[in-house]
């Protein structure tokens, strides 16, 4: 098959890729490498795949051909506010509108990358897809109306569209302002980490290699229009995941407390039965193993010359 993926220089797009690669199919990358973290790291990412660099809010994404396209491409980050409000506008919501008006055009289903941010504080633990959607960041709330903006082309022009909501992928190439990503840098260089509230929030911790299978069968066998949770199996507080983090570095983390973020939520948990029951998908790597690979794949990086 031939498919795009969006923001493929990405964290999670550039594994997602690989992998697609890896079995055979053909890829075609685009990415907008914005300066959100270090621009080098998305070029590393990149490295050796075929990545083009277009702006998806203004610039035209060349369908023809192609039998799918893995929308990951966006503006991530729940803990920004202020006048950034219009980068999510502009990367999330105005970038979509294009990607899926240009697939309900040419035919192509999208599979779609949104969040587990879109619940907020959400109404119920495990959460489970038809929770009411209460997003408390500018990020979870463009994540939504991203969601929304493909419902509405698949009613109104035939999108075949698969929505997937991502909860905190973590491990190799994690994104650099992450808390995962931010402790194991602290652990390998032996500086400090800011721990913001209590460290009692807990994630659904995905490991990316898990997600990116979701991903892939999401495409290949979702009914048009499905929506699902994409989660770890273990859920974690964030001291839990440090305590992880320190048993498989053998190191002690500097921690730093600072007060509670706004935008973000106590708590998330994914209900993943309905996943599970139509795409027989489930998170099989537990999060010592995630993580140890997080941690070896970041320590060889810092020895690296
Ligand atoms: C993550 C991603 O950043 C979003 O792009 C994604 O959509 C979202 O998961 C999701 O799954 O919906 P988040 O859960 O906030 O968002 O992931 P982290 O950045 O890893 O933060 C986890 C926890 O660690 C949060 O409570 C955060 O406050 C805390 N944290 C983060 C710190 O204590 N210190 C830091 O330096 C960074």
């Amino acid at each position: 098959m031939r498919y795009v993926v969006t923001g493929s220089a990405g964290f999670i797009g550039s594994h997602l890729t690989e992998t697609l690669i890896a079995r055979g199919h053909d890829v075609a990358g685009v990415d907008c490498f914005t300066d959100y973290y270090d621009p080098a790291l998305k070029e590393a990412n990149a490295e050796g795949l075929d990545v083009a660099r277009l702006d998806l809010a203004q610039e035209d994404l060349d369908l023809s051909g192609v039998d799918g396209v893995f929308h990951l491409a966006g503006q991530p980050g729940v803990r920004s506010f202020g006048d950034v409000f219009e980068e999510y506008v502009r990367r999330n919501l105005l970038a979509s509108r294009r990607v899926f008006e240009a697939a309900a055009a040419a035919g192509v289903r999208v599979v779609f990358a949104s969040s587990s941010s879109i619940y907020g504080d959400a109404e119920r633990y495990p959460t489970p897809e038809e929770s009411e959607p209460r997003p408390i960041s500018p990020y979870g709330i463009t994540k939504l109306g991203c969601e929304q903006l493909a419902h509405a082309y698949t009613q109104g022009f035939g999108l075949d569209a698969v929505v997937l909501r991502y909860f905190t992928f973590y491990g190799p190439r994690q994104r650099p302002d992450m808390a995962l990503a931010r402790v194991v840098d602290a652990l390998t260089r032996g500086s400090s980490f800011e721990l913001y509230g209590d460290g009692l929030q807990s994630r659904s911790f995905t490991f990316v290699a898990d997600g990116i299978e979701a991903t892939i069968a999401a495409m290949e066998r979702a009914a048009a229009g499905a929506v699902y949770n994409v989660g770890g199996g273990e859920e974690a507080t964030m001291r839990q995941a440090i305590e992880t983090l320190e048993r498989v570095s053998g190191r002690t983390l500097d921690l730093i407390e600072r007060p509670a973020a706004a935008g973000d939520v106590r708590r998330t948990s994914a209900d993943v039965a309905r996943i599970e029951r139509d795409l027989g998908w489930r998170a099989t790597t537990s999060l010592t193993d995630g993580l140890q690979a997080q941690w070896e794949w970041a320590s060889a990086r810092v020895a690296a010359p």
